[in-house]
């Protein structure tokens, strides 16, 4: 049979990955896909002394890839939501199939360029966007098809959960931790789109869509970053047995969908609390099979390779076949997406911990009960840390059972105007992750 022809546009850390992996097992893939796979075209601004392209046509304008009849499959590999986003598109218009490992565009402009590969009759493959080379896309499209998902639950900021572990590890500094995920190839382009929890948003709108069945909308997704965690919190996390990890939570309720990327303590005996470094791992709770777990390494050159293979090999497999019967991209029929609304913030239901530096007086700990007590918010278990200086102000630790994050927002404003803090109430969502 007539071998695939790919292009590779961008050969940046993922690029030379794919191009690496492709050439160094071609004959198990060829063995796999049934048909040889072949790089015939690359477009990239410039070389990259990782990759030998020695055979292989090079193009400065990226563009020319997409233009060339020659090639099957674009693989997207830029980066970013501009020219991306005008390259994708105008691949689907040329008939081609695009294999993206591109989470910005899949989340904030993946319902349109599906619906033009659908009108195309080509696919988009892009299990690559999420969690680098762990095939959760796969794993929930197809895997976990029979099931009623409840919710998904990831670490999936490789770079973020790095950033958390050397800090409770080594007592590393925040600055210089993130460095060095940049220099491994771990960070975005941009790193607040590590720290700040928009990559894990861009990645949790994709997950949301296809264990739910609604349209992308990361416009609608909760995004809060880790650079307000602070070493004591992590500290007294632990003595009360939680880790802080950065957590991208999607849940079905009877209202609605949550959706959200926020610090959240979890027990330390779930198996993804002992998830470090920059490895990911995406919890999946369904209805027939109960909870189950993904790990692995969520980015870098050669695990993200791995999922971008993987997905040209899939392409290649269905060429031949139907276009109407292949794999919805977001796994529900495209006509059969439901409009169950994305809960604001102030609607979801969470535990919590809390932190409150109080002042040393008689009396404070009961007025701060009173307000969590009048606002129907149940106190799990308190700690108040004894300080050396009797004038020094007195940490107060709390974890609280389940509550609607808006009464726990009206607590916290009245606790605020109760004169009893030295600073501002920390507060991190706290989820058991048991059912
Ligand atoms: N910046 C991302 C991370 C790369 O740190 O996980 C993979 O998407």
């Amino acid at each position: 049979m007539k071998p695939v022809n790919v292009g590779i546009v961008g050969l940046g850390t993922v690029g030379s990955g794919t191009f690496n992996v492709l050439n160094r097992n071609r004959e198990d893939i060829s063995r796999r896909a049934g048909r040889e796979i072949l790089v015939t075209h690359i477009g990239a601004r410039r070389d990259n002394p990782a990759v030998n392209t020695a055979g292989v046509k090079v193009s400065r304008d990226i563009f020319a890839v997409v233009n060339d009849p020659e090639v099957d499959i674009v693989v997207e590999l830029i980066g970013g939501t501009t020219i991306a986003r005008d390259l994708v598109m105008k691949a689907i218009e040329n008939g081609k199939h695009v294999v993206t490992a591109n989470k910005a565009l899949i989340a904030q402009y993946g319902n349109e360029v599906f619906a033009a590969a659908q009108k195309k009759g080509v696919n988009v493959a892009f299990e690559a966007a999420v969690a680098g080379g762990i095939p959760i896309i796969k794993a929930i499209r197809e895997g976990l098809a029979a099931n009623r998902i409840e919710w998904v639950a990831g670490i999936i900021n490789g770079t973020g959960n790095f950033i958390l572990t050397e800090m409770r590890d080594k007592g590393r500094d925040f600055n210089d931790v993130l460095k060095e995920a940049q220099a491994l190839g771990y960070a975005e382009a941009d790193p607040t789109f590590d720290v700040e929890g928009i990559d894990a948003a861009h990645k949790l709108t994709i997950l949301a869509s296809i264990a739910f069945g609604i349209p992308l909308q990361f416009s609608k997704a909760y995004t809060e970053g880790i650079t307000k965690i602070t070493r004591e919190d992590v500290a007294y996390a632990e003595e009360l047995g939680y880790r802080v990890k950065h957590l991208g939570v999607a849940r079905q309720t009877p209202n609605g969908i949550e959706l959200r990327v926020h610090p959240t303590l979890i027990p330390e005996s779930r198996l993804i609390a002992n998830v470090h470094g920059v490895m990911n791992a995406v919890m999946v709770m369904s209805d027939a099979v109960g909870g189950t777990l993904y790990y692995g390494r969520g980015a870098g050159s050669e695990p993200t390779a791995s999922a971008v293979v993987a997905d040209v090999l899939d392409v290649a497999r269905v060429l031949t076949t139907d276009p109407t019967n292949r794999v919805p991209h977001l796994a529900f029929q495209p006509g059969r997406l439901s409009d169950k609304p994305i809960l604001p913030i102030e609607e979801i239901e969470t535990a919590y911990y809390l932190r409150m530096d109080v002042k040393d007086r008689p009396g404070v700990l009961a007025k701060i009960a009173t307000v969590l007590s009048e606002g129907d918010i149940n106190i799990e278990s308190i700690i108040q840390k004894d300080q050396a200086d009797d004038n020094a102000p007195v940490p107060l630790i709390m974890l609280t059972r389940k509550v609607q994050e808006k009464k726990m927002n009206a607590a916290i404003d009245k606790i605020r105007k109760l004169d009893v803090l030295v600073n501002d109430v920390t507060r991190i969502r706290l989820e058991m992750l048991d059912k």
